[in-house]
């Protein structure tokens, strides 16, 4: 795997190639890698003849400075997991690199009614900052398909819909991919690692509230499921943000469910400080 560090000499390495970004598949990742990230290069690699990982973690995305503080760094490690999963490129900037200019936010994104709800709502700023530095990455790079993975699936509809602002959506193929999860069920993540033995078995009750809500989700009102998965998390220690029912195309909440429409149900809540966020497709 070759590693760069500079823009310069990846766009080097990307022009000398000869096509541009167009046998590219690219991975951005904040590092810290588990299975869930090596599962996105894997596919990168079936459907592309050179898979390039990054590992940025974004300062311009944290709403919470301890978040940025305490995430997870784990590069050695990344970096092995990267070699045995073949990826061939890895792209390992500094700050200065990604954001020459500073970190402060020049242009707005017009994300409207997906940045008002969910994690939106929660964490106001975030999705501006993944948008600055997928924006940047998808410049440089101009990759021919970008892997993400389901798990943060209201940042998929966010960097779909920043492609059609920035006019790349004709040019990077945004491929979705499906949630890894370990054995008890738990959404493989980063920040699990920062729970100690007792809060990872905890932490699979987010699993199990959006199975509940999968089994017993009816036509009608949906205020019961999300109340009872409430409930359960509250009572196992968790500091729910939000439970939600929502459309799957859309994530506009649904409160009263016609039985047809293609819904999700979304959950993100703390666990001692530990925020987590999983989804379930329900029909
Ligand atoms: P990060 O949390 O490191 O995730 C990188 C990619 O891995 C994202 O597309 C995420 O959805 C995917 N991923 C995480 N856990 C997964 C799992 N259990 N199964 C499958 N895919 C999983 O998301 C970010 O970084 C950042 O916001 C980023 C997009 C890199 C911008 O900074």
């Amino acid at each position: 795997m070759v590693i760069f560090k500079k823009v310069s000499d990846l766009q080097k390495f990307i022009s000398l190639y000869g096509k541009g970004g167009h046998d590219i598949g690219f991975v951005p990742t904040m590092g810290a890698l588990h299975k869930g990230h090596i599962s996105l290069i894997q596919k990168s690699k079936k459907e592309n003849k050179l898979t390039l990982a990054c590992i940025f973690v974004n300062p311009t995305q944290f709403n919470d400075p301890k978040d940025y503080e305490k995430y997870p760094v784990t590069i050695e490690n990344d970096i092995e997991l990267l070699e045995e999963a073949g990826c061939d490129l890895l792209f390992l900037p500094d700050v200065r690199e990604i954001y020459p200019a500073g970190t402060r936010q020049e242009r707005k994104y017009d994300l409207g009614y997906l940045e008002t709800v969910l994690e939106g709502e929660f964490r106001p700023g975030h999705f501006q900052g993944v948008c600055m530095v997928i924006e940047r990455l998808l410049t440089i790079i101009k990759p021919h398909q970008l892997y993400l993975g389901r798990k943060d699936y209201q940042q998929c509809m966010v960097i779909k819909k920043l492609t059609e602002l920035i006019g790349l959506d004709k040019i990077v193929k945004v491929r979705i991919c499906p949630t890894l999860r370990e054995k008890d069920g738990l959404a493989m993540s980063s920040r699990n690692m920062r729970l100690n033995d007792e809060e990872r078995k905890t932490a699979t009750v987010i699993y199990k509230a959006l199975q509940n809500i999968k089994e017993t989700i009816r036509k009608g009102n949906t205020q019961t499921v999300t109340n009872n998965a409430k409930k359960l998390l509250s009572e196992n220690g968790f500091k729910p943000d939000y439970v939600e029912i929502a459309d799957a195309a859309s994530l506009q909440l649904i409160n009263d469910w016609d039985g047809e429409r293609k819904i999700v149900a979304l959950i993100a809540a703390f666990l001692n400080g530990v925020r987590l966020i999983d989804n379930m497709e329900l029909n």
